[in-house]
């Protein structure tokens, strides 16, 4: 059997052929991330040691200060950033402002914006985990970025993806020409091109959605809900299986390969949605569309909302692009143009 093995960097590298312009800047980016990730791997990987290697807030043996994880995966990421020529600036989920990168060696052409540690309350019960990541080329013309090059819609994006720290860990991203996972072999701390050219299977097999806020949704999440189980009257069809693991890129990742919708909807607690629509929305948006799928806001395209704001919330349905799209149907048929409202912030 003659099969090749691609590590990242690879794929990258021929990635960039495709475009005699590029510079490498933008491959290095993306070669830094990796980097980040194992790093952020290694680490999570350790976590349910923290007890008896110290407690984050604590002393470690080497007289250190430990870090809480999620605090650590930002920190890892930003230095990692800061200095590399390639970035003007970065967002991150874990700190209100946008984050300078150090003028001294230079300031780059792209924006880098991330959630560090996704449903890190995960790391506590040794369940899954994950970073996302956006890029976007500046808008701004010079001097450092500014927040105007932060808050882009998805269509921009230049590439976007995640990092998953499950039972291997898994780097998927999409550049626009199509999506490509990667799993990190231990042995030779690299990551191997293991899923190239991923599609969202057409048969969807997964809902996933936190039913224990039944109580507080509208009635066309309930009625979507019952659809979705299959218990719908007027339009019965076969029930898929409910699985949630409560970390975005987890059920996000197994929906990818599996097919499915996940689901965060608005409800009475959280009217414009809980999730973060630059940080978990956009890019996870793009990696979607680019497998096949849709992302909605109950109402429009993801990629198609002007972020107003680093820490704006938004609803997020994602997933096969059929049930994303009766998502849409049953709000719109249930819930009326004050949901819709509520939606787009009127
Ligand atoms: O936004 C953080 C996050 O942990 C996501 O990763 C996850 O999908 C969601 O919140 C879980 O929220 P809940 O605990 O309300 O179901």
């Amino acid at each position: 059997m003659d099969r090749k093995i691609i590590t990242i960097e690879r794929h990258i590298t021929e990635q960039q052929r495709k475009y005699p312009e590029a510079t490498g800047m933008f491959s290095d980016l993306l070669y830094d991330i990796a980097l980040v990730a194992k790093i952020i791997a290694r680490e999570t990987s350790r976590a349910g040691l923290v007890d008896i290697l110290g407690l984050a807030g604590k002393t470690n043996v080497q007289g250190e200060q430990q870090m809480k994880l999620d605090v650590f995966a930002h920190e890892a990421m930003v230095r990692m950033n800061r200095h590399t020529t390639r970035l003007a600036a970065m967002a991150s989920e874990e700190v209100e402002d946008i984050i300078p990168v150090s003028a001294e060696y230079g300031i780059g052409k792209y924006v880098l914006l991330f959630d560090p540690l996704d449903g890190s309350s995960n790391i506590d019960v040794d369940a899954s985990v994950g970073t996302i990541f956006a890029i976007y080329r500046r808008l701004s013309m010079g001097g450092a970025g500014r927040m105007e090059d932060c808050l882009q819609e998805g269509r921009r994006l230049v590439a976007s993806g995640y990092v998953i720290y499950g039972s291997s860990t898994m780097m998927v991203y999409t550049t626009g020409q199509g999506v490509h996972g990667f799993t990190l072999d231990l042995t030779m701390g690299e990551f191997l091109l293991s899923h190239s050219d991923i599609h969202i299977p057409a048969k969807p097999k997964y809902y996933s959605v936190n039913q224990g806020h039944e109580q507080y949704w509208t009635t066309g999440m309930k009625r979507f809900t019952r659809w979705l189980q299959g218990m719908d009257q007027k339009v019965p069809r076969r029930p898929l299986s409910s699985r949630y693991i409560g970390a975005l890129v987890a059920d996000f990742h197994r929906n990818l390969l599996q097919g499915g919708i996940f689901y965060y909807p608005a409800d009475t607690r959280n009217p414009r949605g809980k999730l973060r629509l630059v940080y978990e929305a956009i890019p996870l948006a793009f990696v979607a569309e680019q497998a096949g799928g849709y992302a909605s806001d109950g109402h429009r395209n993801i990629l198609d909302v002007q972020p107003q704001s680093l820490h704006q919330r938004t609803p997020l349905f994602i997933g096969n692009r059929d049930l994303v799209e009766q998502a849409e149907e049953f709000i719109s048929r249930y819930d009326g143009q004050r949901q819709v409202d509520a939606i787009v912030g009127k």
